[in-house]
């Protein structure tokens, strides 16, 4: 049996730590792309070499073609630029858009069948283009925000309560940006939700970090933005849909109705397994929870609108 196949589009920062992940867990052989000449096939030996190290097994190619990505098995977008300190999500829109779509175009044409997983930023509206480009299934089109922003939220609950990271259980859901919405009745520490744990003003505090957790490592980096943690949670989706886990996790999917949202890319909680998307959850709301959520899905739609008033798709 063949290893499975990954592309991972853009060797940057996320691009080229998610492959040493994807290496060191022995997930599949890799194909990095960049339009850097050089960059991808330098970083793809150095990888290469690290898997005697480390006792791996897998092939990693770097390329600035596509030819070699042909018949994956999973495609991971990260082409694009990264913020600046002042800089929202949002105002890589325009440059971006151009990129995903050139992208996904190249990719779809060579793995009909792969899963797309976005992680290039305005990340909802980014799934949006790459999924009117590609024309996949809704199953198998996804977008990385909410296992990042919920891997923030537990990050600060455990060094708020001094607690193991495993402990905790997080739900961030909506759209990758400032009005997400963490769910602080479903986030548990072994079990017990937070609110049972920490103090109102606790909670909100740590939700507000949590809303700014890409902007404080922007402002701190200021040259780029975060990528370790990108990285990783983005092969923890990849590692679901493989292994055919069925993992729960929130990932940006289509909504076709689920919670009252109709037609929009949103955070939402997924089972992922082989086929990709093999359900949306419907847990039950509160009414400010589905609100916030409805709010939140209000502006991805503004951003999609952005992109037609782009003319690129
Ligand atoms: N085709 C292939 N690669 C491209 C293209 C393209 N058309 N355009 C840009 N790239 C490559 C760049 O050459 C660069 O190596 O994408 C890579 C992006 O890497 P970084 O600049 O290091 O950015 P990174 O931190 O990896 O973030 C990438 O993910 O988290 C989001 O907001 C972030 O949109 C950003 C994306």
């Amino acid at each position: 049996m063949s290893r499975p196949k990954i592309s991972v589009i853009g060797a940057g920062n996320v691009g080229a730590s998610a492959a040493l992940k994807l290496a060191e867990l022995e997930l599949g052989d890799v194909v990095l792309v960049d339009i850097v000449e050089g960059m991808p096939q330098g970083k793809a030996l150095d990888l290469m070499q690290m898997c005697p190290v480390s006792g791996r097994d897998v092939n990693i190619i770097g390329t600035n073609g596509y030819d070699e990505t042909e018949g994956s098995d999973i495609v991971i977008v990260t082409s694009g630029i990264p913020r600046k300190p002042g800089m929202s999500r949002d105002d890589l829109l325009s440059t971006n858009t151009k990129i995903v779509k050139q992208v996904t175009a190249e990719v779809a044409k060579r793995s009909p069948n792969s899963i797309l997983i976005l992680v290039t930023n305005p990340l909802d509206a980014m799934v949006y283009v790459a999924y009117k480009v590609s024309e996949f299934p809704k199953q198998r089109i996804m977008g990385m925000a909410g296992v990042l922003d919920s891997a923030r939220f537990r990050t600060f609950i455990a060094m708020e309560l001094g607690v193991s990271v495993e402990n905790i259980h997080a739900f961030v859901l909506g759209g990758h940006g400032d009005d997400m919405v963490p769910l602080a009745r479903c986030t548990t520490v072994a079990g017990v939700p937070i609110t049972e744990l920490m103090s109102k003003d606790r909670v909100d505090a740590l939700i507000q970090r949590t809303r700014d957790g890409g902007a404080e490592i922007v402002k701190l980096l200021k040259t780029g933005s975060a990528f370790y943690a990108p990285a990783a949670s983005t092969v923890e989706m990849v590692e679901g849909i493989l292994k055919d886990k069925k993992k729960i996790l929130p990932c940006c999917v289509l909504a076709e109705g689920e919670y009252g949202i109709n037609d929009t890319f949103v955070g939402l909680p997924v089972k992922l397994g082989r086929s990709g998307i093999e359900e949306i959850l419907e847990i039950k709301l509160t009414p400010e929870e589905r609100e916030a959520l409805h709010l939140s899905a209000s502006h991805v739609r503004e951003l999609c609108n952005r992109v037609y008033e782009l003319g690129e798709l």
